[in-house]
């Protein structure tokens, strides 16, 4: 009988142990969604690349053949979702009115801020004493601080966008992701109003998209699908990723330990593995075929979807030597020939991830920052008790109790 999808993990930084099964035995396989229809899933790199990157294969989310994977991806909202949820062309003129903001020149200005935010953060949670509560006092604020200042979204309404977020990511059914969803777009669609009479469009990524609507290239429904979607995207999954990374660096004392003593120059290395490890978002892209596509001896036929598995493809054998191991200094030849880069965590191809720069800006501020200031840090609760996302693909950790 083809295997259930999705699993939950047993251990936060591996791929659940039925996908671990599934992976030993080729790199395509069928497993069976909620609603009893079937998937192809993707463990192999060299596959999840192929599918990534053939045009055969559509991100359209509104065709009606589009996989829905879990119950919660039926609600309207999610379809389209901006950018990642298109093919070309729109998807590419989209993607192109964004680049700028997410280019590698804007990230490195960026970056001074966010290490003067990460520097106050620690600041207050050595000034209130342990325990802490490192996903609300740390990963979270981060990105999300960070993903309001260049949006332009005031920071002040955090707790609502991000309660909006969680109840839009992780709701049981679509009507419950369908009114977190709406809630967030009647906020954004306020804000983009008072940003269109502002004169100049107001600031942030959305003032200026705010002065570029022409009703053609962009409409202010696509605006609003964007502010969404870069809302969303970008604090859920740095966040997470901050929190789960520091859970793998606590479990694995040898390489925290060379992380503390790594030149400032391998630390974006050992951030990528970390990346590798963790494959916060579990999946690196859901497609669905347009026509019949032949892959490694097997044909996908028009209509069928596909999953490729970030957590396996980036512990494929054929790519990553010892691939359940973490090692941050995978890249520099010791750990295996393959550079942790190459992981699938971003994605691949025309979709791959819009903000990674950004993402890898933030992490590397953020491990550094931590592990340096607060040395004592340590888990507060058993790693296997930490309350843990379930029933859905997105990894994560309600809450991370720490102690130093
Ligand atoms: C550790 C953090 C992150 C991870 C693991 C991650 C993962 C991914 C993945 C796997 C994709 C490709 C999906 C596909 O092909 O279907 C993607 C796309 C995307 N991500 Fe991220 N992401 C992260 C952070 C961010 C941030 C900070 C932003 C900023 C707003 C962002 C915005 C986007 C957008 C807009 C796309 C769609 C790109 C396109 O379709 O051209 N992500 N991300």
């Amino acid at each position: 009988m083809a295997l259930s999808y999705p699993q939950d993990r047993t251990c936060p930084y591996q791929p659940s142990p039925g996908y671990q099964e599934l992976g030993r035995g080729g790199p395509l396989h069928r497993v069976t969604l909620w609603d009893g229809s079937s998937l192809w899933m993707v463990t192999g790199h060299a596959t999840g690349r192929k599918v990534l990157a053939d045009p055969r294969f559509s991100a359209d989310r509104s065709r009606d053949d589009f996989p829905v994977v879990l119950p919660r991806f039926e609600a309207p909202i999610f379809k389209p979702i901006a950018i990642i949820g298109f093919d070309p062309p729109v998807h590419d003129v989209h993607r192109r009115l964004l680049a700028p903001d997410f280019g590698l020149k804007h990230v490195r200005e960026m970056r001074p801020g966010v290490e003067e935010l990460a520097g106050r953060l620690v600041d207050d949670i050595l000034r209130k004493g342990p325990p802490s509560d490192l996903v609300e006092d740390f990963a979270l604020p981060i990105p999300s601080m960070v993903i309001s200042q260049l949006l332009g979204v005031p920071y002040e309404d955090h707790a609502f966008f991000e309660e909006k977020t969680v109840g839009l990511l992780q709701a049981k059914d679509a009507e419950g992701a369908e009114a977190a969803g709406r809630a967030l777009w009647d906020y954004l669609d306020e804000l983009v109003t008072a940003k269109e009479r502002t004169p100049g469009g107001g600031d942030g990524v959305l003032g200026r998209l705010a002065g570029r609507v022409d009703g053609e290239d962009l409409t202010r429904e696509d605006l609003l699908r964007i502010a969404l979607a870069l809302l969303i995207g970008g604090h859920d999954t740095t966040s997470q990723m901050i929190a789960l990374g520091v859970v793998t660096l606590l479990e694995h004392p040898d390489q925290l330990a060379a992380f503390r003593a790594a030149p400032p120059e391998a630390v974006p290395a050992a951030v990528d593995e970390l990346l590798r490890m963790v494959s916060v978002t579990d999946v690196s892209g859901v497609r669905v075929a347009k026509e019949d596509v032949e892959i490694d001896g097997e044909v996908i036929r028009a209509g069928e979807g596909v999953l490729v598995s970030s957590s396996m493809a980036n512990r494929d054998p054929a790519v990553y030597e010892d691939p359940y191991a973490f090692d941050i200094h995978r890249s520099d030849g010791r750990g295996g020939a393959a550079s942790a880069r190459q992981h699938l965590t971003f994605g691949f191809g025309i979709h791959q991830c819009l903000g990674q720069n950004l993402a890898r800006m933030e992490l590397e501020v953020a491990f550094t920052t931590l592990f340096a200031r607060i040395p004592g840090l340590r888990t507060a609760t058993p790693v296997a008790e930490l309350p843990s996302r379930s029933g859905g693909t997105m990894q994560g950790v309600h809450r991370l109790p720490v102690e130093w």
